[in-house]
């Protein structure tokens, strides 16, 4: 899929990795909105992003992605502003042991809110997620959240190639990014916080940084044979997992 002149949609897109993904598709060619709850970021980066690429190439809309009022709403925006959407990158997320309900709604239900029939009919579309294949060993509520990505992505991916829906669901799996998640992570374990030290050895075999894993979003996007794919990033390491079948 060639990016220019494609509208994309970005969730949690204000800071960390929905930031750089904005920026490698900016570069590339796409218009971009940016959704996030953070109003202030949000903005301010609308402005830095005003300077480099002029103001029709974006457009900054405060939306919750546990809200489906929001949701619809940013989609209707985003078709008045620019058409139809091509790329949906489902990328908001939080950690919070603590508070697991909100852990699995912003992480894994947010992308049944953002439905699929929103998509531009008549070209080639992308729906990326970001998410994680590793268990993280104090955090088993976002472990488990970001499995059920995994799961519906690939179901999706299975279900729109036999549909026809013409949308290819891919997922990327990072290691550890620095990003506000990760260096605010120790005060989120909740009951496992006598686990923290985990995160520091995972820490110790690398982070990456957040441009590494918005050029494998380009890798996945651009890439039209790649649907139901889930690509794991880390220091040195580049792979495509592979999963079992019903059949296998
Ligand atoms: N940082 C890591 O080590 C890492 C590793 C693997 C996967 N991920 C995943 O990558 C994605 C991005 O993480 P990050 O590290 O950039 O996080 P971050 O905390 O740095 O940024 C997340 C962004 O999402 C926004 N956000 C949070 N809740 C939202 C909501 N309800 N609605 C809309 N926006 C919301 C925040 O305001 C923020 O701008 C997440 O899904 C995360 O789980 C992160």
């Amino acid at each position: 899929m060639a990016l220019n002149g494609r509208v994309a949609v970005v969730t949690g897109a204000a800071l960390g990795i929905g930031k750089a993904i904005t920026e490698i598709l900016l570069q590339n060619g796409a218009k971009v909105v940016v959704l996030d709850v953070n109003e202030t970021a949000g903005k301010s980066l609308k402005e830095d992003l005003d300077k480099q690429y002029g103001q029709e190439r974006t457009l900054f809309l405060n939306c919750d992605v546990e809200s489906q009022e929001q949701i619809k709403a940013a989609f209707q925006k985003t078709a008045e502003t620019f058409g139809g959407i091509d790329i949906l990158c489902n990328n908001a997320g939080i950690l919070n042991e603590s508070e697991w309900e909100k852990t699995v709604s912003v992480n894994l239900v947010r992308i049944y809110r953002c439905p699929p029939e929103t998509f531009n009919p008549d070209v080639d579309r992308y729906n990326p997620h970001l998410t994680g294949l590793a268990p993280v060993l104090c955090c088993p509520v976002y472990t488990a959240a970001k499995h059920g990505v995994i799961g519906f992505t690939r179901a999706m991916a299975a279900v729109s190639a036999a549909s026809g829906y013409g949308i290819r669901f891919n997922a990327i799996c990072p290691g550890l990014v620095q990003t506000d998640l990760l260096s605010t992570i120790l005060d989120r374990l909740g009951q496992f916080s006598h686990l923290a030290d985990e995160i520091k050895k995972y820490a110790v075999m690398g982070v990456l940084n957040m441009s590494e894993v918005a050029e494998c979003l380009l890798e996945l996007v651009t890439d039209e044979t790649k649907n139901g794919e889930a690509l794991i990033v880390k220091p040195n390491i580049k792979k495509y997992m592979t999963f079992p079948t019903l059949i296998e």
